[in-house]
């Protein structure tokens, strides 16, 4: 999220002066150790899951977001209802990850059902 400095501000140690350009990575806002237990783990049931930050935060949260869960929701249950025995062809520590990318994610994951 590409943001522009409007006053002087400190985040996390780092002066960001007015006028200034700041790149917010809410993927990495995401994975804060001091926000969420073991956060490389894929936890869909984990407590603090309602903190994360995927949709943004104030003014400009999306606006698509009830959609977004909506169709999420629908695509998940209809996956699992329809391929009951979906499961990854690969263990977990060989899924291969985009490391790189804004979004984080795999770069591919082989199923079998
Ligand atoms: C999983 C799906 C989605 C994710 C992860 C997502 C994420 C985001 C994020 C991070 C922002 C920026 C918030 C910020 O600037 O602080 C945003 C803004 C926005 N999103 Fe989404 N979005 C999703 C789906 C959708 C859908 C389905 C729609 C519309 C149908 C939508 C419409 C918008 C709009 C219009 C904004 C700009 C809001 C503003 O600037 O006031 N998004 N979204």
């Amino acid at each position: 999220m590409p943001r522009l400095a409007t006053e002087d501000a400190e985040i996390g140690g780092q002066k960001i002066r007015a006028g200034e350009g700041v790149v917010a990575m809410l993927a990495m806002a995401n994975r804060d150790g001091s926000v969420f237990r073991d956060p490389e783990l894929f936890d869909p049931a984990r407590r603090e899951a309602h903190r994360h930050l995927a949709f943004g935060f104030g003014l400009h949260q999306c606006i698509g977001q009830p959609l977004a869960r909506a169709e999420l929701r629908v695509a998940l249950v209809e996956l699992a209802r329809r391929f009951p025995g979906l499961r990854s062809e690969r263990a977990l520590a060989d899924v291969p990850q985009r490391p790189m990318a804004v979004t984080f994610g795999v770069a591919e994951l082989p199923v079998m059902w």
